[in-house]
């Protein structure tokens, strides 16, 4: 069934939406993008996810086609018009070109896309199994907290990592975990630890990592920020990931090595009950 999607202040069926082959998002991937869940028809965070939109923008010069306000009502309307109770709102802002030219002027204008999309989140069938990971050389830019739409590496890490037999890949670089290909990284330590990556411009600033944080906080669970090793993945109690469309999603095997006894975790599994408990409630 056609979606209505949005393009600049329209609602339009997806067969119908245009972009100009100029634009250079399409062009020099010159764009920044946003994913917010949806779960009983709820925006999940959405304030945050505006806020890191409008953080993206300001790094790479780029002005707001709209009010983040503005944005927000045109996604609850999306989400209306799609009648979506379960899964997410996809946002993306590019600079407008009329011709191509590596150079931008100081007052290029932007476009804003945005779609829906259906997703199995709270019932996802991979939390009960939990996920099993590979490690590849982290090779993206220097400006991982910027949320652009440069996602050609780790499209082809995830992609390596299907056709090997794994869920996704974990990216490495100086001997530590960056993050997942397109999510945070997390270890559990024997003790109880909860270890994941400090903010820095080598990942992104996940909101949903931020949400764990201050939710295990309010549990009184001991959270250390700082990178950890392959070989601390291999030793660990639990694993798992944090995005918008994974929430807390456990992983179990790293490079073919079972974390304790390959089965998700009994914290991660109540990380993510909380999560959820948390999310549905707002
Ligand atoms: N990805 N790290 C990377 C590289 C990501 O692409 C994402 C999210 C995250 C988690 O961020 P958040 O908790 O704010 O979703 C971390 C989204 C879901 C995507 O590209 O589809």
């Amino acid at each position: 069934m056609s979606r209505t999607v949005y393009v600049n202040g329209d609602y339009v069926p997806e067969e119908e939406a245009k972009i100009s082959v100029f634009d250079r998002g399409f062009l020099f991937a010159d764009g920044v993008y946003e994913v917010c869940s949806v779960l009983d028809g709820k925006l999940i965070d959405n304030a945050a996810h505006l806020a890191r939109l409008q953080r993206s923008l300001n790094e790479i010069s780029m002005a707001l086609p709209c009010s983040l306000e503005e944005i927000e009502a045109a996604e609850l309307e999306l989400v209306r018009l799609n009648d979506l109770s379960e899964g997410m709102v996809y946002f993306q802002v590019t600079r407008t070109s009329k011709d191509r030219d590596f150079y931008f002027p100081k007052d290029a204008k932007s476009s804003l896309v945005m779609f829906t999309q259906v997703m199995n989140l709270s019932k996802n069938p991979a939390a009960e199994k939990g996920l099993s990971v590979i490690t590849m050389p982290d090779l993206r830019w220097e400006r991982r907290d910027i949320k652009t739409l440069q996602l050609l590496y780790p499209s082809l890490a995830k992609t390596e990592a299907k056709n090997k037999g794994a869920d996704d890949a974990w990216l490495v670089e100086d001997g530590f975990v960056t993050e997942g290909s397109s999510n945070n990284a997390w270890i559990i330590l024997q003790d109880g630890t909860i270890v994941t990556r400090q903010l820095s411009h080598e990942i992104l600033h996940g909101i949903t990592r931020h949400s764990i944080i201050k939710l295990a906080e309010l549990h009184q669970l001991k959270i250390e920020e700082r990178p950890f090793t392959v070989e601390e993945v291999k030793h660990a109690r639990e694993a798992f990931v944090s995005s918008a469309t994974t929430f807390v999603m456990p992983v179990v095997k790293i490079d073919g090595v079972e974390i304790a006894d390959g089965k998700p975790g009994e914290l991660t599994k109540k990380l993510r009950s909380i999560y959820l408990a948390e999310a549905k409630n707002l």
